[in-house]
C-alpha cells in the first residue's frame, strides 16, 4: 500500500484521476446544437483539465474518450468522433511533448481504423520518457474486454506449460492488464449527473472513490475539478480496514 494513504493521516491530493466523460451530447442539445459540437466543446475540456491537472499536482490523469460499447452509435457519429480524436492527437502532441506529458492509450487496437493505430503508437514513441503528467487515454476500451484479454493469455501460458494454474494471483492478471505499470486511480469522477462505471477499469477501481459531477463535461474545467478532489480529500480510506 502506498505511503500517501496511511490510515488516520489526512488524505492528500489525488495522484491518479480517471474521468468518464459524459454529458457532450446533452451540452450540445440544449443549445440547439449538433452532437459533434458538444464532443468539440469536450476536447477544449480535456484541454482544460490536462492544465488543471498539472497545476493542481495531479501525476496520472486518465480519460474515458471512447468505449468498446460505443461503436454502437450511429456511423456518423463514430466518424465524427474518430475523426475529432485524429485531428486532438495531431494539433495537440508536440504542445503536451513540451508541457512533458506522457501520452498512453489503453483500449483493444481490433476495431480502429489503421491510421490510427499508427498515430498512437507515434504519439505514446515521441512522449514516452515524459514525466510531469502521464496522460492515459482509454480508446476502444471497455474493462471486460481487457480483463477477457488478460484471461486469454493466462490461458495461452498454462497451455503452452509456462504458467502453471497455482501461480495465477492478481498480480499475474494485473501484469496482463493495459494498464500495467499504473497506479490504480484514486479518484474517479463522472461528470453530468450518471452514477455508473460503465465498463471503465472495474479492476482497478476497486479502491477508488467514486465522485459524481453535476457538471457536463464541456463545462468541466479547473474549478470542478478542484471541487471534486476537495470531496476526495474529505473521504476517509480505509481499503477495508477500521480506523482507530
Ligand atoms: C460522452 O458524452 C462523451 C464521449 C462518448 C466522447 C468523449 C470524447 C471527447 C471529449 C472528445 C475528445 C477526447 C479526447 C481524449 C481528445 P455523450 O455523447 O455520451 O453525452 P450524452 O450522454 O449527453 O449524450
Amino acid at each position: 500500500m502506498e505511503t500517501a494513504h496511511q490510515f488516520g493521516e489526512e488524505t492528500e491530493s489525488p495522484k491518479h484521476v480517471a474521468v468518464i466523460m459524459d454529458g457532450n451530447g446533452r451540452w450540445a442539445r440544449s443549445r440547439g446544437l449538433p452532437r459533434i459540437a458538444g464532443h468539440k466543446a469536450g476536447a477544449e475540456a480535456v484541454r482544460r483539465t490536462i492544465k488543471a491537472c498539472r497545476e493542481l499536482g495531479v501525476s496520472h490523469l486518465t480519460l474515458f474518450a471512447f468505449s468498446s460499447e460505443n461503436w454502437k452509435r450511429p456511423a456518423d457519429e463514430v466518424d465524427d468522433l474518430m475523426g475529432l480524436l485524429r485531428f486532438y492527437i495531431r494539433k495537440e502532441v508536440d504542445e503536451l511533448n513540451r508541457q512533458g506529458v506522457s501520452i498512453r492509450f489503453i483500449g483493444a487496437d481490433d476495431g480502429l481504423p489503421d491510421d490510427i493505430l499508427k498515430l498512437i503508437r507515434d504519439t505514446e514513441r515521441t512522449t514516452l520518457d515524459n514525466r510531469n503528467l502521464i496522460l492515459t487515454v482509454a480508446l476502444n476500451y471497455g474493462s471486460r474486454d481487457e480483463l477477457a484479454r488478460a484471461a486469454r493469455s493466462i490461458a495461452k501460458e498454462v497451455a503452452d506449460g509456462t504458467m502453471a494454474p497455482g501461480d495465477v494471483d492478481e498480480a499475474a492478471i494485473a501484469r496482463r492488464l493495459d494498464t500495467v505499470g499504473m497506479p490504480d486511480p484514486d479518484l474517479i469522477i463522472r461528470t453530468s449527473g450518471e452514477q455508473r462505471l460503465s465498463n471503465f477499469l472495474l479492476w482497478q477501481a476497486a479502491y477508488s472513490e467514486l465522485v459524481f459531477s453535476k457538471v457536463m463535461w464541456p463545462d468541466f474545467d479547473q474549478e470542478a475539478l478542484k471541487s471534486a478532489i476537495d470531496e476526495y480529500q474529505r473521504r476517509e480510506r480505509r481499503y477495508g480496514a477500521v480506523t482507530a
